[in-house]
């Protein structure tokens, strides 16, 4: 399995594979912006609008492969002048066919990474409360500032949002 950091136009070439990456969450219950049925078309505009940041440099794009691609993670910069220094992390998805042999974890490591890179000090994001990606990012050294309540719809109801930040 190796993790790729694409430029646009690599993003550009997978489109079709990150689409059905994210349709593949959607519709097994993942709470990550849409809500089943999702459309491939539909999740190919929303990739396409993440290739954009690529090219202006809000956005960095990982994906994992294992002959296909099998999972995702992107950093979205803040772009304020008194955000600089900061990113949110978006869209940690890994196939469900390639869940639980550490794909997340190794994606969450170079994203990381890439952040540092990059020159940011400081991580943000948020999960559903009880999922699976909770227990990752508490593992992974996330620190909890408070929940949400009822902050996402989902198919049947809302989830409780969970937000986390890491300074790195
Ligand atoms: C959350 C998500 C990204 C995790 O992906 P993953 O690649 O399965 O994650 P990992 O393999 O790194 O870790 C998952 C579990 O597998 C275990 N695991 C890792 N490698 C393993 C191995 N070789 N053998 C057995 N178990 C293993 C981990 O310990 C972890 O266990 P735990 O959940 O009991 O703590 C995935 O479930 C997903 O895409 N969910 C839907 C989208 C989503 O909710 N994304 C987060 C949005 S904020």
């Amino acid at each position: 399995m190796t993790i790729e950091h694409l430029s646009a136009d690599q993003a550009r070439a997978v489109l079709p594979e990150l689409a059905e990456v994210l349709q593949d969450a959607v519709h097994n219950g993942a709470s990550v912006s849409f809500l089943p049925p999702l459309k491939l078309e539909e999740a190919a505009r929303f990739w396409e609008k993440v290739v954009q940041g690529i090219e202006n440099g809000t956005r960095v794009l990982l994906v994992a492969r294992e002959n296909r691609l099998v999972g995702t993670v992107m950093l979205e910069f803040a772009t304020m002048p008194n955000g600089l220094h900061r990113a949110e992390v978006q869209k940690l998805l890994v196939h469900t066919s390639a869940r639980r042999q550490g794909i997340a974890q190794k994606l969450m490591g170079e994203m990381e990474k890439a952040a540092k890179e990059a020159g940011k000090t400081l991580l943000v994001l948020d999960t559903c409360r009880g999922y699976e990606a909770e227990r990752l990012y508490r593992r992974l050294g996330w620190r909890e500032v408070g929940v949400i309540p009822k902050f996402a719809k989902e198919p049947e109801g809302y989830c409780d949002t969970v937000i986390f930040y890491k300074p790195l």
